[in-house]
């Protein structure tokens, strides 16, 4: 309900405004004077139209409009002034000055209804416009906040891209020639162990320094292998460059990665496959995205390990606009704790040496940059079910990225 305020110094005119007010429903409040009206004018909940009298003891009518002019603290208050003056040049003033109607005395109650329907039109769009304007304050504070966020990212990646394509060849010879090592070091044990079979006190020594050096070369290598991973990893993370697209057919892409996946799945897992027939051609890069189910099954892999059988189902479906890949597992699903982190590079709840934690974040990156989604939910008393989405329009790849 609207307020309004009455600011008359006559109890009569106050009396009529206040009864057709009150029929019109509006809320309605009184002053006797400009300087009670101002005060009145300051309360919140604030009124929303004034009806002065322009001529009234205290402040009158126009200062009155002058003073809301300049008050920005004040909502926009529509004013309406009192007055049985005629003469162009006083209303051209009381207009200049922030009156925004007259309302001639007596008042006729079928023209100040309409003034006022006009009022509650300009507050409620000017109410509407602030409303509009906070949100889009809002919208822009978020939208700031998200592009400097893409820009670190951005930033982030390209630094990550350098760092990975420095460390990649010093690594990769680590890691060879550690292999190398151990190799000859391997041939060399054994003539070592011939020449001092002769001296069993001597051999017990050399045997376990030579156990050492074959564990400490075990753990460069591992270390290395592991830091191979990490750097492949981020650097298809961060890669810039676009991967060619084709058309494919997302089933091969799911055979390649089980076929990929063999070793890990062999022992105790059985596979149940529920293609969709007939499925269409999408566009999208085929490494890639045999790397995201290589991904998704060897997590669903290790998830089941500990148990004596698992089962791994794998089903595709089309819907208007998208294909849609689901893979459930029978491990133990994901816990509420750590849902929401799985997604984050360097997430993981496997030993330092089973998983860097960057699988999925690779995952959902490739999926996004195939303009599709990723998700994962728990399937009471199954396991997880990972769902990739792809478009099927044409042009979904983004090549920008
Ligand atoms: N199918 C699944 N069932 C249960 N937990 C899962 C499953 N898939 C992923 N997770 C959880 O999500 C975490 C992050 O997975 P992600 O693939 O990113 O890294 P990772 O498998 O730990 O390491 P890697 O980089 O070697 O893939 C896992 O450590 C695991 O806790
Ligand atoms: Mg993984």
């Amino acid at each position: 309900m609207i307020k309004i305020l009455i600011a008359d110094d006559r109890p009569t005119t106050r009396y009529m405004l206040k009864k057709n007010l009150c029929e019109w429903g509006y809320d309605v409040v009184e002053a006797t004077d400009g300087t009670e009206a101002w005060k009145l004018l300051q309360i919140e909940p604030f009124p929303r139209i004034a009806i002065l009298d322009w001529m009234m003891p205290g402040i009158d009518g126009v200062e009155i409009c002058k003073k809301l002019q300049k008050d920005k603290s004040l909502p926009f208050i529509y004013t309406i002034l009192l007055t049985s003056k005629k003469e162009r040049e006083d209303l051209v003033y009381a207009l200049e000055n922030g009156a925004h109607n007259f309302q001639s005395k007596p008042f006729s109650p079928a023209e100040l209804r309409s003034h006022l329907n006009v009022a509650k039109r300009l507050v409620e769009a000017d109410d509407q416009l602030k409303k509009y304007a906070a949100q889009m304050e809002q919208l822009a504070e978020i939208r700031a906040r998200q592009l400097i966020h893409a820009d670190r990212l951005a930033t982030l990646g390209t630094l990550a891209a350098g760092i990975t394509h420095e460390i990649s060849s010093p690594i990769t010879y680590v890691a060879a020639n550690t292999e190398l090592a151990s190799n000859h070091w391997r041939k060399i044990r054994i003539f070592l162990k011939e020449l001092l079979s002769g001296n069993p006190d001597q051999s017990n020594n050399i045997l376990k320094s030579m156990d050492k050096i074959e564990k400490a070369l075990d753990r460069i290598s591992n270390g290395s292998y592991r830091i191979i991973k990490i750097v492949r990893g981020i650097s298809s993370f961060s890669r810039k460059e676009s991967a060619q697209k084709e058309q494919l057919n997302i089933h091969d892409c799911i055979n390649v990665a089980l076929q990929l996946c063999q070793n890990q799945l062999k022992y105790n897992i059985i596979v149940k496959k529920n293609y969709a027939s007939d499925i269409p051609l999408i566009w999208g890069n085929p490494h890639q995205l045999e790397q995201v189910f290589v991904n998704l099954i060897s997590n669903a892999a290790h998830a089941m390990s500990q148990f004596k059988q698992g089962k791994l189902m794998i089903s595709s479906e089309v819907s208007t606009n998208e294909v849609h890949v689901r893979i459930v597992d029978t491990g133990p699903g994901i816990s509420d704790d750590v849902i929401n982190d799985i997604w984050d590079p360097f997430f993981t709840t496997k030993p330092e040496e089973k998983g860097t934690g960057l699988g999925l974040s690779i995952c959902k990156e490739i999926i996004t940059r195939h303009g599709g989604h990723l998700w994962v939910k728990n399937i009471p008393d199954k396991g997880a079910c990972f769902t990739v989405s792809l478009s099927l329009n044409e042009i979904v790849y983004n090549n920008s990225k």
